[in-house]
C-alpha cells in the first residue's frame, strides 16, 4: 500500500520525502512542476540513495491522476500541491480557486473511488487571519484575509464535509507557521520565482549579495521590537511532522486540526540579527511601510501536535539560519544552474 504524495517536489514536499524516504515509506510522488524542477528528483536521488516513483502529472488533468491510481495500490495522500503565493492570490483570485480548490476536489473523488480514504492536508496558520491573542490555539476562530488564505480555509471545511458524508475518511490537517531553513546537506532549499515573498529566502538573497538590502516592512508593531513576530519551524521539523501526521491518518478515522510550530515568536530584527550571528554575514536592511495584510504577532501553542502526534520542533533559530544559509551558498541560483 502506497502514500500519493502530490506537489512532492516543491519545498515542503521534497522535504517530506527525505524523511519518508529515510523512514522506508512506500511512496508514489506527483508534481506539476508549477513551482518546482525536475532536478529535485535528482537531488532526492542524491541526498536519499533512492529514486522516487514520480509522475509528472496535474491534480486538474483527472486522466494523468487517476494513470498513477491506476499502476500503484494507494491507501493514503499527502497533499501539498497548491499555489500558495499570498500577492498573487490578490491579483489571480480565480486561478488560485480553481487551482488549489477544484484540484482537491478531483483529487477526493480519485481517493475516494480507489478507497484511499486517508489524507494530511498542508493547511496554513493564515487560516486563523489576525488571532484574538497568541499563543494561538487550534479552536481559535477562522477567517482569512486573502484568496490563498481562503483556498486553505474552504478546503479544510471541504474535507470535515467529506467525513461528514462519509465516516471511513481520516483527515489530519497540518496548519504551518512560517516554514525555513533547508536539508542539512545543502542540497534542497527554498527556492522562489523572482524576488521572494518570505523573510527567510529574501535574507539568504541579500547575504549572498542577489539583492541590495532587506526591506523591514513595519517598525511600529505592537512587539517588543516593533517588527513583526512569527512562529519560524525548520523545514526539517515541519517534514518529520508529516510522518507523525500520516501515522495518525493511517490508524484513525475522523478530522483533527494540528498547529505545527514551536511555539516560539521572533521578530523580524531578531532573525536579522540570528542570521548575522549564526552565519558572520552583514544583513543590510532598510525600515519601509507596512505591508498590506500583515498582523502583529503570530506563533503557535503546538503542544496538541506535542501530545497527541507525539511531535516536537527540535531544531533552533540558529539551525534555521546556517542550514538556510547552506543551501543559498552551494546554489547561488536556487536551482537553476
Ligand atoms: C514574515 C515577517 C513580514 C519579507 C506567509 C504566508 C503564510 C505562509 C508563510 C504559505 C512578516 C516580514 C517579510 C520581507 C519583511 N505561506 N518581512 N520583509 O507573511 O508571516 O506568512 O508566508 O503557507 O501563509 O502568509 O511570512 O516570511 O512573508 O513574513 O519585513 O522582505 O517578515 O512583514 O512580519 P508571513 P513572511
Amino acid at each position: 500500500m502506497a502514500t500519493l504524495i502530490t506537489g512532492g517536489t516543491g519545498y515542503i514536499g521534497s522535504h517530506t520525502i527525505v524523511e519518508l524516504l529515510k523512514d522506508d515509506r512506500d511512496i508514489v510522488v506527483m508534481d506539476n512542476f508549477s513551482n518546482s524542477k525536475p532536478v529535485v528528483l535528482d537531488r532526492l536521488f542524491e541526498i536519499t540513495g533512492k529514486k522516487v516513483e514520480f509522475y509528472k502529472a496535474d491534480l486538474l488533468d483527472t486522466d494523468s491522476m487517476e494513470a498513477i491510481f491506476k499502476k500503484h495500490d494507494i491507501d493514503s495522500c499527502i497533499h501539498f500541491a497548491g499555489f500558495k503565493a499570498v500577492g498573487e492570490s490578490v491579483q489571480k483570485p480565480l486561478m488560485y480557486y480553481h487551482n488549489n480548490v477544484t484540484g482537491t476536489l478531483k483529487l477526493c473523488e480519485l481517493l475516494s473511488k480507489y478507497n484511499a480514504k486517508k489524507i494530511v492536508f498542508s493547511s496554513s496558520a493564515t487560516v486563523y487571519g489576525k488571532p484574538k491573542c497568541v499563543p494561538i490555539e487550534e479552536n481559535f476562530p477562522l477567517s482569512t484575509e486573502n484568496p490563498y488564505g481562503e483556498t486553505k480555509l474552504m478546503i479544510e471545511r471541504i474535507l470535515s464535509d467529506l467525513y461528514r458524508s462519509d465516516n471511513d475518511w481520516s483527515v489530519t490537517i497540518l496548519r504551518y507557521f512560517n516554514p525555513a531553513g533547508a536539508h542539512i546537506s545543502g542540497r534542497i532549499g527554498e527556492d522562489p520565482k523572482g524576488i521572494p515573498n518570505n523573510l527567510m529566502p529574501y535574507i539568504t538573497q541579500v547575504a549572498q549579495g542577489r539583492l541590495p538590502h532587506l526591506n523591514i516592512f513595519g517598525n511600529d508593531y505592537n512587539t517588543h521590537d516593533g517588527t513583526g513576530v512569527r512562529d519560524y519551524i525548520h523545514i526539517t521539523d515541519l517534514a518529520e511532522a508529516h510522518l507523525k501526521a500520516l501515522d495518525y491518518a493511517l490508524n484513525n478515522t475522523g478530522v483533527e486540526h494540528f498547529n505545527v510550530g514551536t511555539g516560539i515568536g521572533y521578530s523580524v530584527l531578531d532573525i536579522v540579527h540570528a542570521y548575522e550571528e549564526a552565519t558572520g554575514r552583514k544583513i543590510p536592511y532598510k525600515m519601509a511601510p507596512r505591508r498590506p495584510g500583515d498582523i502583529d504577532e503570530c506563533y503557535a501553542n503546538p503542544s496538541k501536535a506535542n501530545t497527541i502526534l507525539g511531535w516536537t520542533a527540535k531544531k533552533n533559530l540558529v539551525d534555521m539560519c546556517r542550514d538556510a544559509d547552506r543551501w543559498q551558498t552551494n546554489n547561488p541560483m536556487g536551482y537553476d544552474e
